[in-house]
């Protein structure tokens, strides 16, 4: 196949929501094909992705979603070989951490699926320009290209999908060894002794506890009274519980005045919010996450007037346009929660609507995950926000420990919470601590897209016995009582 000098639609980032919406776009028949010789067909590909990175996939796959949960998962196999197998009747000498290999399968897990992109975009007919682009006019791209040179590319259609990078704290100085960000953090080349986190939100809890697991003493120092950036507080504080009995500990609604690094050693000082006390504490690494910001830096957006917001997030107005019209907008470097999975269906629905007028997204039905163990999962309304928006609501409970495949499995910690409108039992939001909640909130997503009550849930059989039985439990407490707590 061939490209066009034009394309129907050009997408700038090959994360989970520009990859994705290049292909969608590209499946949409935003490219063409004809004959031109006979039996010999030519394809015109029609669409295209920037990407200067030299994998694609994004920051969700190369230092993201992927090596974070390669991480995560292989960290728990060995703490639970270190600490819970011979509790388990499986006992064994000679434990040892091989971090090299550890990362080493991080890193090739990361490739496959990294590879894997670019297999889809040559199956789907999409040109992979590598290198960076920037805009000259609503409908023409400049790419400074990854192999030298430049090339101008012109466009119907263009997506914005450029992502977004950690937020830094002035003065702190990430150098990637001993101050670190996520990606730091993701290869790290000895198990710190210490390691101060600062930011108790979802990559602090997760990377935090992959360190802790291989043995580091981990102390998270967070701004907020609450860990977890904002899951439901009942929720938060039993996950802080757990964590603190895993061995994380934590200095909540505490500042970080200053960090910084002195020899081989980092030194931070800290403030109470709440007394206005200062204290000194030193640590071997300081991993900082405290969220992430829009990235558009060098895209030129100023040369075509599109406009962002005061967290510099580029504004959509409808149907994921911009305030220029040609140009659409999907992912972290726009508005709502920052997630592999909203960037994706973010990508198809921009596509779609490029090519049909029609696209879908439901932003009341995002599921979000901590991928620690136990998981924690949630969708919809937390319990604050119900109250804060007056809405009246039953809440429903079940515990694990009264699950009989969480007690047969010995993995019996966390909960599941409904929460249904209190007149029509529809349900507005599903809060799981559990070792598999990230998989059960799907049936709670799904339930809420079609509009479901708590007792639709409640009375769909569940198979015995499984995890997923705690959901139809906690469902039926919501409306009635739960048989088994
Ligand atoms: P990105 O993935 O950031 O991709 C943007 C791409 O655009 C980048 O590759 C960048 O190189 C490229 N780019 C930028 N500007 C240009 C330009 N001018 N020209 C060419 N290319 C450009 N989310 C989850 O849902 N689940 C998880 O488990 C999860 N774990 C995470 C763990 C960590 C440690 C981190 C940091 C994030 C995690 N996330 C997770 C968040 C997830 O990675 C993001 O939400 C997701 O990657 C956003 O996708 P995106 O396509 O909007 O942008
Ligand atoms: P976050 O927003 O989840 O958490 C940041 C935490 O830092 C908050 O609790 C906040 O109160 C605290 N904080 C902010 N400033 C602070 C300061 N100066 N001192 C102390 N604490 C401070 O952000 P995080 O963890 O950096 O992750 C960024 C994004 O990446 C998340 O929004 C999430 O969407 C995404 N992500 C998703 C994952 C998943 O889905 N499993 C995993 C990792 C990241």
């Amino acid at each position: 196949y061939s490209s066009a000098s034009e394309y129907d639609t050009v997408v700038i980032g090959a994360g989970p929501g520009g990859y994705v919406a290049a292909i969608k776009a590209a499946q949409l028949g935003q490219k063409v094909s004809y004959f031109a010789l006979p039996y010999i067909y030519y394809f015109l590909a029609l669409t295209a992705c920037i990407e200067s990175r030299e994998t694609l996939g994004g920051t969700c796959l190369n230092v993201g979603c992927i090596p974070s949960k390669s991480l995560l998962h292989n960290s728990h196999l060995y703490h639970e070989a270190t600490t819970e197998f011979k509790n388990r009747g499986i006992e064994f000498s000679g434990i040892s951490l091989n971090l090299d290999k550890m990362l080493s399968e991080k890193t090739k897990s990361v490739g496959a699926l990294t590879k894997g992109i670019e297999f889809l975009f040559k199956k789907n007919k999409v040109d992979w320009i590598k290198g960076k682009g920037s805009f000259v006019n609503n409908n023409e791209l400049s790419v400074a290209l990854n192999d030298g040179g430049s090339s101008t590319i012109k466009a119907k259609n263009i997506i914005i999908a450029t992502g977004s990078i950690p937020t830094q704290i002035p003065g702190f100085d990430i150098d990637q060894t001993h101050i670190v960000d996520s990606t730091g953090a993701l290869s790290l080349q000895k198990v710190p002794k210490r390691l101060v986190v600062v930011g108790a939100g979802v990559i602090g809890l997760e990377l935090g506890s992959v360190w802790s697991r291989l043995g580091s003493e981990v102390t998270a120092i967070e701004f907020m009274p609450e860990i977890g950036a904002g899951m439901d507080s009942e929720i938060s504080k039993n996950f802080q519980r757990l964590m603190t009995k895993q061995g994380m500990k934590f200095k909540m609604s505490t500042k970080v005045l200053s960090c910084k690094r002195v020899d081989d050693k980092v030194v931070l000082e800290l403030e109470s919010v709440k007394t206005g006390a200062v204290e000194t504490i030193e640590s071997d690494v300081v991993l900082v996450s405290i969220g992430r910001r829009p990235f558009t830096d060098g895209l030129g957006l100023e040369k075509v007037g599109v406009e962002v917001d005061n967290k510099g997030r580029v504004i959509q107005t409808q149907a994921f346009q911009t305030n220029v019209p040609n140009i659409r907008v999907i992912g972290d470097v726009t508005t709502g929660p920052m997630l592999a999975h909203k960037a994706e269906d973010e990508g198809v629905a921009a596509a779609e609507f490029i090519s049909n007028g029609y696209g879908h997204v439901n932003y009341n039905v995002i599921p979000s995950v901590i991928y620690t163990h136990p998981e924690v999962a949630w969708v919809g309304k937390n319990e604050k926000e119900l109250k804060e928006a007056g809405v009246k609501y039953n809440v429903g409970t079940f515990p694990f420990t009264a699950n009989s495949r969480a007690k047969t499995v010995n993995d019996a910690d966390g909960m599941v919470k409904f929460l249904a409108d209190s007149e029509t039992d529809r349900i507005l939001g599903v809060h799981i601590i559990g070792s598999n909640a990230g998989e059960m909130i799907a049936e709670a997503a799904l339930a809420m897209e079609y509009g479901g009550s708590a007792e639709d849930i409640g009375r769909t059989c569940h198979a015995h016995p499984t995890l997923s039985e705690a959901m139809k439990e906690a469902a039926m407490a919501t409306y009635s009582k739960a048989i088994h707590f």
